[in-house]
């Protein structure tokens, strides 16, 4: 089987190739990305030799070049994680969030149309649901909870989700969505809750915390989700879309004083900033759909992989220092010159 893995570079995306290279080595990786500043081809050093995988610095919004590519490979699956995915980018500028999360994904698809597939998986979020009161633990996101977003970023995730059901629908497109809450774990990109606040420790920099602090994320561990997604490209019916998520409900406070217990830092370092705008108050998802169809279930329990987490930023600076550098950014330049890029 060939899968096109989009945004492979990213967080998700590169921990979801090396899943799949473990658990299907028959299988064929051909991994699309544009390289945004999320985007980091050194973290994929561990597999670009190898015969099964090809990387390819493609656009998704890019027609050209993305159809060259399906003419060419004949893909069988398509997963789709490229994306803009950073809500407070998203809310200084909403407007690449709509090119690539909304334009792009069509573009995809439209190859996926024009060329055939067995497959188009839409690698979705919790966020389209918009949010939960705090005050109402008994409430969880279903499949079939309305979506009602806050963000740029959501609304566009959202209007993805929309038009893939739209390309199932009028053009019988055989789709799947996933809906997973926050995922945490390595290679994530130290613009986000945990590693950021990881980062700034180490360096005994402010903690900014958002407002109180309050505000509840339901945290799954990145190789669950991985696992999640390779069950339902593989196993799931067309037109399906499944919430992937651990009932692991924290406050943003709690994971801060977590970091820090950790990594031996006072609680001096926090510091509460102004609010993000908009901010969603608590997500929480029901897992029930996959776990009775697929038979998925989360593996790691939130207190090892949080440790498993800080250990990895603790053994892999260089990886994020350069990212804080801004190094990583010429890594493309170096590897382009000797490595197996295609296009
Ligand atoms: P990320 O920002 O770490 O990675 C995104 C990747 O997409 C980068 O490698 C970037 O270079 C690439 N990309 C961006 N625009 C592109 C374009 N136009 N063409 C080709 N490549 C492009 O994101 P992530 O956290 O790994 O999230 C991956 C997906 O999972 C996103 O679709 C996101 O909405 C979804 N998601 C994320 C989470 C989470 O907690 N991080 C949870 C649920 C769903
Ligand atoms: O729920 C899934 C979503 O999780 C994904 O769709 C998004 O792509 C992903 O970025 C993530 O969105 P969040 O906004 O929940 O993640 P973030 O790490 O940006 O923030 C987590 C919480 O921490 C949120 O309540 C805001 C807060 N926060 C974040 C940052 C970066 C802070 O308090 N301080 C910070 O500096």
């Amino acid at each position: 089987m060939k899968i096109i893995v989009t945004g492979g570079a990213g967080f998700i995306g590169s921990n979801f190739v090396f899943y799949e290279r473990k658990k299907h080595p028959e299988d064929e990786i051909l991994c699309v990305d544009s390289l945004t500043y999320a985007g980091n081809l050194s973290t994929l050093e561990p597999v670009m030799n190898d015969d099964k995988f090809k990387f390819f610095k493609i656009d998704i919004r890019d027609r050209d070049s993305v159809y060259r590519l399906f003419e060419d490979e004949k893909p069988d699956i398509v997963v789709n994680f490229a994306a803009e995915s950073h809500v407070d980018r998203s809310i200084e500028n909403p407007t690449i969030f709509l090119e690539t999360n909304i334009i792009g994904t069509s573009v995809l698809m439209d190859a996926c149309r024009k060329y055939g597939i067995k497959r188009y998986h839409q690698v979705s979020t919790d966020e389209v649901y918009g949010d939960l009161p705090l005050d109402r633990p008994d409430m969880f996101f279903h499949e079939d909870t309305p979506i009602h977003t806050s963000s740029p970023y959501s609304t566009s995730k959202a209007s993805a989700d929309l038009l893939v059901m739209a390309y199932h629908r009028t053009y019988g497109l055989p789709v799947t969505i996933s809906r997973c809450s926050n995922n945490y774990g390595p290679y994530q990109f130290p613009e986000k809750l945990i590693p950021l606040m990881i980062a700034n420790a180490l360096a005994d920099k402010p903690l900014p915390v958002y407002g109180e602090g309050k505000n509840v994320r339901d945290w799954l561990y990145v190789e669950d989700h991985c696992k999640a997604i390779d069950l339902i490209i593989r196993n799931a019916k067309d037109g399906e879309t499944y919430n992937i998520g651990g009932h692991n409900e924290m406050k943003n406070i709690e994971i801060v004083k977590l970091i820090c217990d950790y990594l031996d830092k006072p609680y001096s370092l926090i510091e509460h900033v102004e609010d993000r705008k908009g901010h969603d108050m608590r997500y929480a998802i029901d897992p029930t759909k996959i776990h009775n169809d697929l038979g998925w279930l989360p593996e790691t329990a939130f207190a090892d992989g949080i440790k498993k987490t800080i250990q990895w930023y603790l053994d892999n600076k260089p990886w994020w220092e350069n990212i804080i550098s801004g190094d990583y950014m010429n890594y493309y330049e170096k590897m382009y010159g000797n490595r197996k890029v295609l296009d």
